[in-house]
């Protein structure tokens, strides 16, 4: 890992994994048939650096014997914390407030200044309801919200300790104040939220994505922002990190963050941890905790 240069480039990446036995990678690194065949036979294991891994060909990996794991809860509290922030500073303007101040453009408290949106007793859509999806459902139900989901499964405990109800796709768009993305990217999901979908939702919706930036189509997103079919949106992750679609970057509603959902020191040393423990235990020849299947 390289601190503060970005992802390593991929001539040198491929260079580098020639003949090693395990592979600690980023979600940045695509670990895919061309990166197996630099590897070489000798690759067992690809610990990926990340809960999520559409990174990595799993099944190619499968082909050749490589375990390939995750990292999985120890991430699972930051993130739910970084959506909720995203979520609160949008509905807040924090932005444009903390603008005003430091323009020295402020010049007094009005009643109808920088008004956002109410966000005790609104309703909060989270689609995909896994680990995260979950924890953000427990901050929403103490922040006193009403939570509908939309997920392949029900989860039971969750609605039990939370009040959410499991709704399809195009009712949770229609009826939140604010829809929080927290499924994996699969083509299944790619464009899940799309011009029509943005469309189906509030004028006075939210959209919070720290799920995965291709998860949502940026293009409509800013179409959609510019013609204030959105009130606005808060975005952790992007189609083309680490570039940003310009018109997003222009409009004061959107709050936009390098992608650090999971960016806690007691996180990010989870993950490091779990990423150590794979490798050394496949090394040793036992099966590691994350494996993931195809
Ligand atoms: C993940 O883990 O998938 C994040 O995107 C990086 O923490």
């Amino acid at each position: 890992m390289r601190d503060g240069t970005g992802p390593m480039p991929r001539a040198d990446l491929l260079a580098a994994v020639e003949g090693v036995d395990a592979l600690i990678s980023l979600m940045s690194d695509r670990v895919d048939e061309e990166l197996l065949d630099a590897a070489g036979a000798g690759l067992r294991v690809v610990a990926n650096y990340a809960v999520g891994y559409d990174n990595i060909d799993v099944a190619a990996c499968g082909r050749r014997g490589v375990v390939v794991t995750n990292t999985p809860d120890v991430l699972t509290d930051a993130t739910a914390d970084h959506a909720f922030a995203l979520l609160l500073g949008v509905a807040r303007r924090l932005l444009e407030g903390d603008d005003l101040v430091r323009s020295g453009g402020w010049t007094g408290w009005e009643p109808g200044q920088l008004l956002g949106r109410h966000v005790t007793g609104a309703t909060l859509g989270i689609v995909g309801m896994g680990r995260i999806g979950a924890a953000v459902a427990r901050r929403a139900a103490a922040f006193g919200m009403s939570v509908v989901y939309h997920n392949r499964r029900r989860s039971p405990e969750v609605e039990a300790l939370t009040g959410a109800r499991l709704v399809s796709l195009d009712e949770l768009l229609r009826a939140s104040d604010f829809v929080t993305l927290h499924c994996p990217l699969t083509e299944a999901t790619h464009h899940l939220i799309d011009a029509e979908a943005l469309r189906s939702m509030k004028r006075t919706a939210v959209l919070v994505n720290t799920a995965r930036g291709p998860v949502v189509d940026e293009e409509a997103l800013a179409e959609a922002l510019e013609a204030g079919e959105l009130w606005g949106a808060g975005l952790d992750v992007f189609e083309r990190e680490p570039l940003v679609t310009e018109r997003l970057v222009r409009l004061p509603n959107v709050l936009l963050a390098p992608h650090t959902g999971s960016a806690t020191v007691v996180a990010r040393d989870g993950m490091a941890r779990l990423c150590a423990q794979a490798v050394v235990t496949v090394l040793a020849g036992g099966i590691p905790p994350n494996v993931v299947v195809n």
